[in-house]
């Protein structure tokens, strides 16, 4: 298994605040799970800057270029960040609101309210950046415990092994959408131990698409989310299209060598 280069995890945010030195910040954004299009919410949080917080906690590895920032919260969802984009824009690990209430959103696309943000949620700057806006909740995790740099050959052996461009581009949605939760050849989130290629592989392609586009008409009542809402429908099929391709690529061979 694909070890990751450095891992940190976190202590409270009073701790860090001393340990780290680095102070902490208001920032106002677009609150990404409780805004929708035509309808947006905007709330303060206070939170460390990352590009310093990282700094102080890998030293400068972190700017190598290709490597991911990786945030794990606390049920073993992992989201993983190019650091580039962190050199490229601004970005916070919130640790409270500014206006003093509980630290919690409602996400009413996904039915939830007062879900628990801490002990850390990752926020960006998307009141000034509509890039960032156009993202949505992507890439903003919480309940963030702990932080770990991967590099390119922490992927090496889940990559595609064939040179294929649907099945390429398909790997690269994949990272984004389904190694958040799901693992292939020893990467991804910890939420299952099993590997995605594996227990896609008595389904149908059919079958499969529906479970990336409609999670809910395979198995009622899934806390499995459909695939990015927000991009055209032609595109999400295209998406899906490109991630089965992925998912039926050979494992690498050497996956299971030491
Ligand atoms: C937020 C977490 C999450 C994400 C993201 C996610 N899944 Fe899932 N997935 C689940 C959960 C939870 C289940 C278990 C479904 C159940 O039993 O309710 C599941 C089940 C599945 C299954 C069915 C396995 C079986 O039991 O036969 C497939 C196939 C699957 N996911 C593929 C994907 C693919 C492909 C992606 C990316 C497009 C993806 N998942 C993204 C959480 C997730």
């Amino acid at each position: 298994m694909a070890l990751p280069v450095l891992a940190v995890e976190l202590p409270p945010p009073g701790r860090l605040e001393s340990e780290a030195r680095v102070p902490a910040e208001t920032v106002e954004v677009v609150e990404p799970h409780a805004s929708s299009p035509g309808h947006e919410l905007r709330i303060s949080y206070r939170g460390f800057g990352m590009t310093g917080l990282l700094t102080r906690l890998f030293g400068e590895r972190w700017k190598i270029p290709g490597t991911e920032v990786v945030f794990f919260s606390r049920d073993g969802y992992r989201s993983g960040v190019d650091s580039g984009r962190f050199l490229a824009g601004s970005a916070w690990l919130a640790v409270s609101r500014a206006d003093g209430r509980p630290f919690t959103v409602d996400n009413p696309s996904q039915h939830e309210s007062g879900v628990a943000l801490g002990p850390y949620y990752l926020i960006w700057d998307n009141l000034h950046d509509p890039a960032a806006r156009a993202q949505g909740a992507y890439g903003w995790p919480y309940q963030v415990v702990r932080i770990d740099l991967a590099t390119p050959a922490d992927y090496a052996a889940a990559r595609p092994q064939e040179a294929d461009t649907a099945a390429t581009e398909g790997f690269k949605h994949a990272r984004k959408y389904c190694l958040t939760c799901h693992r292939v050849a020893g990467i991804g989130g910890e939420k299952f131990p099993a590997d995605l290629r594996e227990i896609s592989r008595p389904l149908s392609d059919q079958a499969l698409q529906s479970w990336i586009i409609e999670p809910q008409k395979m198995r009622p009542g899934t806390s499995m989310p459909p695939l990015d809402a927000l991009l055209p429908e032609a595109e999400r099929y295209r998406t899906a299209d490109a991630i089965v391709r992925y998912l039926r690529t050979r494992p690498a061979t050497d996956f299971t060598r030491p």
